[in-house]
């Protein structure tokens, strides 16, 4: 899962799809990061915390840290919260990088569609809870065409 400060989207998209997969029983090992360095070293944003926890679901110990060119070796699957993640993704993995493997999040619900999971970094409270929303049903989709393929939309 990748976003630009690894402190307010892939946090909740790293702890919404580890609760999924854990109530599911796949043992994925799923991890985020972030490509821009601001933030490195810190926890979660407090939105991020407070609205994730509302829905059951504890983040508060992830620590934000760098995408690096190496998470195409160890990750099969990379989430990105939206596009212009993927153009820094790009511009950091240079010859590592895989179209294959790097995919927008929302995709999962409307494959093709180009949609971004909206950055609330400078938004209030509010604006925390359909990015959480947006991010549980893209997880919800990806485990539903995992476990079950003939539900796969793209
Ligand atoms: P995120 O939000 O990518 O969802 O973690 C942001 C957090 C920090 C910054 C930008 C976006 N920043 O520029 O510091």
């Amino acid at each position: 899962m990748v976003c630009l400060g690894n402190i307010c989207r892939s946090p909740i998209a790293e702890g919404v799809l580890q609760h999924l997969a854990k109530k599911n029983g796949l043992q994925w090992e799923i991890d985020s990061a972030g490509t821009l360095p601001f933030h490195i070293g810190e926890p979660p944003h407090p939105f991020s915390c407070i609205i994730s926890k509302k829905n059951g679901i504890d983040i508060s110990n992830q620590t934000s840290r760098l995408f690096v060119k190496e998470d195409f070796e160890r990750y099969d699957v990379i989430f990105s919260m939206a596009k212009d993640v993927i153009d820094d993704v790009f511009k950091i993995s240079s010859t590592n990088f895989d179209s294959g493997k790097i995919r927008l999040l929302m995709d999962t619900i409307y494959p093709g569609e180009g949609r971004d999971v909206p950055d609330p970094y400078y938004g209030n409270e509010k604006d925390y809870e359909p990015v959480f929303k947006m991010i549980f049903n893209a997880c919800a989709a990806f485990i539903e065409q995992q476990t079950n393929p003939a539900n796969k939309t793209n």
